[in-house]
């Protein structure tokens, strides 16, 4: 099949690892023009957009809004647009709230909620003036509804989910799309430090009613699509990526019935 991204001109943050890679690859292949950010470069980054017709990096922090206009600016000073953006940075949290220091608690909203809304309020004023733009934010399925010791995370994800959905409010006239995507439980670098080695990591695998947990492309594949033309009449989407995580509550019936996945 053809590239079906050809020539757009795609901006992913969190872009050096786990899921904001996956999508880097997923765009360069289909022909996108990526531009990435992250606090550290990686060689991973290298080879993701070896297929990318153009493709560079910014050393970035999303909490640094003086950064992400820069970044904004220079997307536009060398490709002239700013068709859409991912919001794949983010940072694991939580705890028991009356556990957990105020400091934790904004640590994980500064990068979480705040540096979405930075990085979308950098990209807006372009794809307003170009009367088009998708934006695709991941939030988690911890952003619809509640998990055991997630209180900060969760948090922060469910205002991912609505400032998603404010901005497909707000923006629509403007030609632009706005989406979220929940991931379930992902195997990526962040996964493999906080929840793998957890001693209830398999009880969590098991909500997934497909019996494993999602790889990084599953995500980007979903991305892709809420950013591709297939999805020209999608927006204010929360949509769920997670093997049917969120569908109901599993007792293990149907683990008796059909065995492991
Ligand atoms: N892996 C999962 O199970 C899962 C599930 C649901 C949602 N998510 C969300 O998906 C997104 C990507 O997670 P991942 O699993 O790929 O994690 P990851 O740790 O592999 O990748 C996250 C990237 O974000 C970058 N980042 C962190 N703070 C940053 C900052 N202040 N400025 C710029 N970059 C920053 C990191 O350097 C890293 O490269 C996160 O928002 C995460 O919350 C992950």
């Amino acid at each position: 099949m053809s590239p079906r991204l050809n020539g757009k001109v795609i901006y992913v943050t969190g872009a050096a690892s786990g899921i904001g890679l996956a999508c880097v690859r997923r765009f360069a292949d289909e022909g996108a023009v990526v531009v990435g950010a992250d606090l550290n470069e990686t060689d991973a980054w290298a080879e993701a957009t070896r297929a990318a017709p153009a493709a560079d990096f910014h050393v970035m922090d999303v909490r640094d809004e003086a950064a992400q206009q820069a970044v904004a600016a220079d997307i536009l000073a060398r490709h002239g647009r700013i068709d859409a953006l991912v919001t794949a940075a983010g940072v694991a949290g939580g705890g028991f709230v009356h556990m957990l220091d105020l400091a934790e608690w904004q640590r994980v909203q500064d990068v979480n909620i705040t540096g979405t809304f930075i990085s979308c309020k950098a990209v807006l004023p372009a794809m307003i003036a170009q009367r088009s733009g998708a934006i695709v934010t991941i939030a988690s399925v911890e952003g619809l509804e509640g998990c055991e010791g997630g209180s900060s995370y969760n948090a922060a994800k469910g205002a991912v989910v609505l400032l998603t959905k404010n901005m497909a409010c707000d923006y629509g006239r403007a030609g632009i799309r706005a989406n979220t995507i929940c991931p379930g439980f992902i195997d990526t670098p962040m996964f493999q430090s906080v929840i793998a080695p957890l001693p209830m990591a398999s009880e969590i695998r098991e909500q997934h009613k497909l019996g494993r947990f999602g790889r990084p492309e599953e995500i980007a594949g979903a991305a892709f699509f809420l950013i591709s033309e297939d999805a020209s009449f999608v927006s204010g989407v929360a949509l769920p990526v997670d093997g049917g995580y969120v569908a109901g509550h599993s007792y293990g019936l149907s683990g008796m019935m059909f065995g492991a996945a």
